[in-house]
């Protein structure tokens, strides 16, 4: 069974270590790699700044979602899953409860500024294309961004 809890800070530098593990599930080289860390890692302010959340399975954590609330707009700024626990529903359950914590936090939209081999699954889950953004990370790179109106969402 998969439950979710809110991380302790003392968990960071893990989180940091499980993103970077799920991000290159997509066969990223080390270069590319390297250059996404300061992205995806996992601050102290990140647990005053955002809400996060991780999916624990077998006293393991699986994955972790963080949601970035500025108002109406809500960003879904991490959402990644343990290569080891793709596809057994963690990444729905995330995302199911990124919704929920930005239409409590005030939020209309949710964006994703999604890597290119995810952008599926947040369309499956509902997400329509809105156009692409430059990656912060690797210059003149597009990523497909995403959006979803969290008032068009059934509550989970
Ligand atoms: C994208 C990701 C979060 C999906 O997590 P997951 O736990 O494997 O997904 P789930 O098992 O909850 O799948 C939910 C549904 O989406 C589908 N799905 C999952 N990944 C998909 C993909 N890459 N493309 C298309 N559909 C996908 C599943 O088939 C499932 O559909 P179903 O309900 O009809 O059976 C996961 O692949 C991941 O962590 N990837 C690496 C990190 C990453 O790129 N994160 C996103 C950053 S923007």
């Amino acid at each position: 069974m998969t439950t979710l809890c809110m991380p302790h800070p003392d968990q960071a530098e893990l989180l940091t270590e499980l993103c970077m593990r799920s991000k290159a599930i997509w066969g990223y080289d080390a270069t590319f790699m390297a250059a996404c860390r300061p992205a995806l890692t996992v601050t102290a302010d990140d647990f005053q700044q955002s809400e996060l959340q991780i999916a624990i399975r077998h006293d393991r954590i699986v994955g972790i979602a963080q949601v970035v609330c500025h108002g109406e707009i809500a960003e879904l700024d991490k959402l990644f899953v343990e290569p080891e626990a793709l596809g057994s529903g963690i990444g729905r359950k995330l995302f199911d409860w990124s919704v929920e914590a930005a239409r409590r936090k005030g939020a209309t939209i949710m964006t994703i500024d999604a890597d290119p081999g995810a952008a599926d699954f947040y369309r499956r889950l509902g997400a329509i294309d809105d156009g692409v953004i430059a990656s912060t990370v690797i210059p003149g790179r597009f990523l497909p961004r995403l959006k979803l109106d969290l008032a068009g969402v059934r509550a989970a």
